[in-house]
């Protein structure tokens, strides 16, 4: 039997008809911005989020990395809440590549502390602070288990910004993600950003490639930039062909993941309220809380690969389950399930004789 992986939706393999449209795309080189396919799917994602225009780049995180370097001339503090993609996982790019230093904010799901940005944002340098150059969101958020920032959050960061005259990214490699949950269309999130990223690799299921959008103007930028951090591709028609099909067909059934965690949180639920949460699983991620078992989020995985299940720890007992175009309910019922058996086992060995289980 084929292994439950929930490791992360970037597991998805590309569909029957993302390979047909790679096989036969038009392309050319896109180094002199001759790849008609390129071109379609820039149009395209910058229309889908209400933009003037996009570029194509490998990763979330090289689209991240020329956001900053676009918006920030190499200079200044970079505001952004303490969990975020950028800051965790990113590994300093900014601050090698770009001269920036980045200041983690406190944050609640996700969204950060408005008071604490206040207190940060800064129009311009000064002897006793750097200015602020950028300020970033996430949405939805990776390291708060999905979580979808609300939007008058979202316009109250932008507006803090802009009374500054401060520019604003949002990392939004799961946007569709959050729009799916909010029931809104891409655009009314992208609005509160100068730029946004987009993710094709995760959920969407297309193999390669992230767009950066916004204004004419930061893009053009950005493609200066692109090409500095060797990111400009030649044939990469090949690889948009599928991202034209992530954008055309993938986003719709984003829902059907969020209903399978569900699925996987209820289950979790029934077995023992702290490890899941259903009403605080928002789209496609899972945060499992193992504390209680006394095991480390680390050994949980190694037990649960050996059940055929396979999953991320997020810090020292949370295990991080990602549900994805490849995880039917069924699989969520069973991984439920593996987890269940597991949880009964460790439950009864950590607790000691005699004492309540349900302390
Ligand atoms: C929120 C967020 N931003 C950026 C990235 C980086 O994307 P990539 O892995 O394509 O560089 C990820 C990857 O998981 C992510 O979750």
């Amino acid at each position: 039997m084929p292994a439950i992986d929930l490791r992360s939706d970037t597991v998805t393999q590309p569909t029957d008809a993302m390979r047909e449209a790679m096989a036969r795309a038009a392309v050319g080189d896109d180094g002199y911005g001759e790849d008609p396919t390129v071109r379609r799917l820039e149009v395209l994602a910058a229309e889908r989020l209400g933009k003037e225009d996009a570029v194509l780049v490998p990763s979330g995180t090289m689209a991240n990395l020329v956001a900053q370097l676009t918006h920030t001339g190499r200079g200044g503090e970079v505001l952004l809440e303490a969990m975020s993609h950028i800051l965790r996982s990113e590994l300093g790019g900014v601050a090698n590549l770009a001269g920036l230093f980045h200041r983690g904010l406190p944050g609640h799901d996700g969204a950060m502390d408005i008071d604490a940005l206040r207190e940060a944002i800064r129009s311009g340098l000064s002897p006793k602070r750097l200015g602020t150059a950028l300020v970033c969101m996430e949405t939805t958020h990776n390291a708060a288990g999905g979580k979808v920032l609300p939007l008058d959050h979202m316009a109250e960061v932008h507006a803090i910004a802009k009374r500054h005259a401060v520019p604003v990214h949002i990392d939004g490699s799961r946007i569709f993600n959050a729009a799916t949950a909010l029931r809104v269309q891409a655009p009314e999130i992208a609005r509160y950003g100068d730029s946004v990223s987009i993710c094709l690799s995760k959920g969407l299921s297309a193999p390669v490639g992230s767009l950066l959008s916004g204004s004419k103007a930061i893009i053009e930028r950005a493609r200066a930039f692109r090409k500095m951090v060797g990111g400009s591709m030649r044939q990469a028609g090949i690889i948009a062909a599928a991202g034209i099909i992530a954008i055309e067909q993938m986003t719709q059934r984003l829902g059907d993941d969020h209903a399978t965690a569900q699925v996987l949180a209820r289950r979790l639920a029934a077995i023992d309220p702290v490890l899941a949460d259903p009403t605080r699983v928002q789209t496609n991620i899972v945060m499992v809380d193992v504390t209680r078992s006394k095991r480390r989020a680390e050994d949980w995985l190694v037990d649960l690969k050996d059940r055929g299940v396979l999953a991320n720890a997020f810090g020292p007992y949370v295990v991080r389950l990602v549900t994805h175009r490849h995880i039917a309910e069924a699989d969520a019922t069973r991984a439920a399930d593996i987890i269940a058996e597991l949880w009964r086992g460790r439950i009864a060995a950590a607790v000691p004789r005699g004492a309540a289980a349900s302390d």
